[in-house]
């Protein structure tokens, strides 16, 4: 991040979840079916946070957002959201984390009160954020690609293609060797057990000992392969359903009137290798063509560059604890790329609403795509009956409304059945509860 005299108008920050563990109890799918952070990976993520902080949130550093509170949290500034997918509150739990580092506690937080007392915030101050817990069946943004028939039929025809099958064979020697580690876990290049390993490497003194030096680096290599080649183009869900909401954050970070300057998403690694694809930083530098460490981080500012101009975008990258960020190119250019020129690259790609996305990946069942379905049956079955005169016996949603008002009536019920079930949420609704979450497909690699 090198000094310039650009003013930066704000970041939007992308962190994967830190370390965690997962307890693979299902011998047939060997979904974890628990998995939370460890207390490694708590200190991975405050660190960044900290990290995060001394660039962006401290004065005296070249990086220093243009008008933010560092010491107090202005909430108006600040806009988080965790994925409260698959990995269970490990994402949200990394997201806490960091923000502790961002925003330490300060002596500074306290309230007057009206018997004359000065209270200073639980824990030294400390500072709470909201954090917008984005929960799959009810926003499709951050995992776009699970109950997806699309993404799954993409994914079947890259298991069988001859790039796939080549790379399956150039592996099966390797392969062949893993079976010890492994604990039963079938070994093929589809199902790469990398991430099973790569838990036990960290947590397992024994399996440590036991695995040959080459062999994590090795795996690593090949899942990196698996999970880029299934999340980059042409169907790179992950990103064309998180980009929307970059993109309506980065703009509203380069919007003068709006007070927005840190935005962060707590990500699984997904959205990563498909961000990567469709910014062509992966094409550039064919290093990030693959998975990224835990609490890796995305820090794409937005810069006012001093020579005038509208903003620019800067894609920062740090592949985990104890790396440094690295400004790369992107977008087939060098150096900053404007914000006009990101949204026009990505915009044919983007899946914008739920609706969008329930066509697109074929599915009139899950993740709101039901009501919408539903609500689209009986808004044309109501105007088909409509049309032939049997009122009595219009849709639900339309009785009552009989006559010219007919169709509105409809429309507004279907608008209401949607606001309802949240399909029409698309960000931006804070603090939703928590939950446990649904299937992700994180522990295949
Ligand atoms: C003022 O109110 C606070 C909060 O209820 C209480 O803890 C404190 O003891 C009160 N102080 C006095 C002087 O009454
Ligand atoms: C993304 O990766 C695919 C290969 O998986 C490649 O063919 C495509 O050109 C890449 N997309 C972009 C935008 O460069
Ligand atoms: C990030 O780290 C992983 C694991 O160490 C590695 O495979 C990958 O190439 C790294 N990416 C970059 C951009 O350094």
């Amino acid at each position: 991040m090198a000094a310039s005299n650009d003013t930066i108008l704000g970041v939007l920050i992308l962190a994967r979840h830190g370390d965690r563990e997962g307890f693979y109890q299902d011998p047939t799918t060997y979904t974890a079916t628990t998995t939370v952070i460890t207390p490694l990976g708590t200190q991975q993520e405050f660190q960044l946070g900290q990290e995060l902080r001394s660039i962006y949130l401290n004065a005296s550093s070249p990086s220093f957002i243009s008008g933010v509170n560092g010491t107090l949290v202005n909430q108006t500034q600040v806009y988080v959201r965790a994925d409260a997918g698959g990995e269970l509150g490990v994402i949200y739990d990394s997201a806490v984390a960091l923000l502790q580092g961002l925003f330490p506690g300060n002596s500074n937080y306290t309230t007057d009160l009206a018997n004359g007392t000065t209270v200073e915030g639980a824990l030294g101050g400390y500072q709470y954020v909201p954090i917008e817990s984005v929960e799959p069946n009810e926003d499709v943004s951050l995992e776009g690609y699970t109950d997806c028939n699309t993404f799954d039929d993409w994914t079947t025809e890259f298991y069988n293609s001859p790039a796939f099958l080549q790379k399956s064979n150039e592996s099966a020697a390797f392969l062949s060797q893993l079976p010890p580690y492994l604990d039963g876990r079938p070994v093929t290049l589809e199902n790469m057990i990398y991430d099973f390993m790569n838990v036990q490497f960290i947590h397992n003194a024994a399996f440590a000992k036991a695995l040959p030096p080459t062999f994590l680096a090795q795996a690593l290599a090949l899942a990196s392969y698996h999970e880029y080649g299934v999340f980059s183009s042409p169907q790179a869900f992950a990103g064309r359903t998180i980009l929307p909401i970059m993109l309506s954050e980065l703009e509203s970070i380069a919007n003068a009137s709006n007070p927005l300057k840190l935005a962060y998403q707590s990500l699984a690694y997904k959205p990563f290798l498909s961000l990567f694809n469709m910014t062509g930083v992966a094409q550039q530098n064919p290093e990030l063509a693959g998975i990224v460490n835990y609490a890796a981080a995305v820090a794409l500012e937005v810069r006012q560059p001093s020579s005038g101009g509208e903003p620019v975008i800067r894609f920062n990258f740090k592949n985990g604890t104890g790396q440094e960020f690295v400004t790369y190119n992107f977008l087939g250019t060098t150096g900053d790329v404007p914000l006009s020129a990101l949204v026009n690259h990505v915009n044919p790609a983007l899946i914008n609403s739920t609706a969008d996305w329930c066509t697109v990946c074929n599915n009139t069942q899950d993740r709101g795509c039901g009501a919408l379905a539903l609500a689209a049956s009986q808004a044309s079955a109501a105007a088909v009956k409509a049309n032939v005169g049997h009122h009595q016996r219009i849709s639900p949603v339309g009785a009552g409304f009989l006559g010219a008002g007919l169709t509105l009536a409809v429309f507004l019920a279907m608008f209401g059945v949607l606001a309802f079930v949240g399909v029409l949420t698309v960000g931006r609704g804070r603090s939703k509860a928590r939950s446990t979450g649904s299937k992700d497909s994180e522990e295949k690699a």
